[in-house]
């Protein structure tokens, strides 16, 4: 079967989670390909609300084999809370249903201290990162000293490997950054410990999904963050030190020029975004309160995982249209789209202006869209609750004329939307 690829198709908490919990009843595996524990996928069955920062959303089927491929970057510390959660919450995490490729990269309290020390150190500047350790822990692979999750299964090497990057990064600690050293012994003790708990979990999953693929199994690459904050198409430097975007994928999970089926492209109904970087959009005062929610809810616009409030603002079509090109998506998910009603009127940025000019798409990618003044397209809103729709004729006209807008402006069509945090909110429009 070919590869289907879940994607973000804006700066990341587009919802991808429930799609890819959606989409997983069909799959036999679900593989993450990008990032680490920076992300935050939930998902609600029921009672159950799930926030899950490492491994695969399609988990929570039984019947899924939930695969972290060689692009990741893996706190231990965060993945076995994770797995401890999942258990108590009732799903089996053992080796026989997740399995971790032994080329990721794993993060390290000096990766965090070092993430804290240089967002600190960038004063004004600041990106806004969640500290968790992802862009050093990437620098370290790029620079090629980094620790991959095959150097835990060999005990006394990886304990002195420890111990000799926890000395490194004490000197760039102190000396670039006058911040508190850490203790060389008890980090790579505390590490020898969680190399003990996940030996059995680590192998070569670029075979195992080859294997799968070529018996005709059904894999779904689960992409976390967004095109957005992708390290070379997204708004730079603005962005995180992975490839979120569909080649990603492939990268990420050791595959070669496979086959690809469905490119799943996941946006919400509006836009958001955590941390500094451009955001033409963006909106202020009452109609920002309107679509951030209070944070009283899960599904409120505050971040899974650093709990910092969202920016918001209206649909962006030129950044929608740009996600659709460099991913090669060929379909939407809109999410969140009940968020929408009661607002009147519905604004979608449907091209730029800048300097007398207009612009339907960017003239030299998503980096400095400071210049850009968004053009507006006003649509009337609806009143109707929407979150019961399940079919195309359960929404008001108005809900209809502002999808098929989407389908417009982006070029491919609109699948499913979703209305509601619970799993079968989800209406198909096709
Ligand atoms: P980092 O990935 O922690 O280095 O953060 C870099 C940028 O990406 C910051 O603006 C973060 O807020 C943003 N970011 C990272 N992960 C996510 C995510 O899962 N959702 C939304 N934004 C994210």
């Amino acid at each position: 079967m070919p590869l289907d690829i879940v994607i973000g198709t804006q700066w990341g908490d587009e919802g991808k989670g429930r799609i890819v919990d959606l989409l997983s009843a069909q799959a036999d595996i679900v593989a993450r390909y990008n990032g680490g524990d920076n992300a935050g996928h939930t998902v609600t069955v029921g009672k159950q609300t799930f926030k899950l920062h490492l491994i695969p959303s399609g988990i929570i089927h039984p019947h899924t084999l939930g695969v972290l491929g060689n692009g990741l970057v893996i706190n231990p510390a965060t993945l076995l809370s994770e797995m401890e959660m999942l258990k108590n919450m009732g799903v089996r995490v053992g080796p026989e249903r997740v399995r971790l490729s032994y080329a990721a990269h794993l993060i390290t309290p000096v990766h965090r201290a070092l993430d804290q020390a240089q967002e600190k150190a960038r004063g004004k500047s600041q990106i806004g990162t969640t500290g968790r350790g992802i862009g050093p822990a990437y620098t370290d692979k790029a620079a090629r000293r980094g620790l991959r999750l095959e150097d835990m299964l060999d005990t006394q090497s990886f304990y002195d490997k420890m111990i000799a990057h926890v000395k490194g990064g004490n000197i760039q600690l102190q000396a670039l950054y006058q911040a508190e050293p850490l203790d060389p012994e008890a980090t790579a003790r505390e590490y020898a410990d969680f190399a003990r708990q996940l030996a059995p979990y680590i192998s070569d999953v670029g075979e195992v999904l080859y294997e799968a693929l070529n018996s005709n199994k059904r894999v779904l690459a689960e992409g976390a963050q967004g095109t957005l904050l992708d390290l070379d198409m997204g708004t730079y430097p603005f962005v995180t030190s992975s490839y979120p975007t569909a080649a990603g994928a492939l990268v990420g999970l050791g595959l070669g020029i496979c086959p690809v089926g469905r490119i799943i492209g996941v946006t919400k109904a509006f836009q958001t975004r955590v941390g500094a970087g451009p955001f033409p959009t963006e909106v202020f005062a009452e109609t920002a309160e309107r679509l951030r929610g209070s944070g009283a809810n899960p599904w409120d616009e505050f971040g899974t995982t650093t709990g910092r409030p969202r920016r918001v603002g209206w649909l962006d079509g030129v950044l929608l249209r740009y996600a659709v090109r460099v991913n090669g998506i060929t379909e939407l998910d809109i999410t969140k789209l009940d968020i929408l009603t009661g607002l009147n009127p519905l604004r979608i940025c449907v091209g730029y202006r800048s300097g007398g000019k207009e612009y339907a798409t960017l003239p030299m990618g998503p980096t400095d869209l400071a210049p850009f003044e968004p053009i507006y397209e006003e649509l009337p809103g609806w009143e109707r609750d929407v979150q019961s729709a399940r079919t195309r004729s359960d929404f008001p006209k108005e809900a209809l004329q502002f999808i098929k807008r989407i389908e417009e402006v982006s070029g491919v069509p609109v699948r499913l939307v979703s209305i509601g945090a619970e799993r079968d909110q989800i209406a198909e429009i096709a």
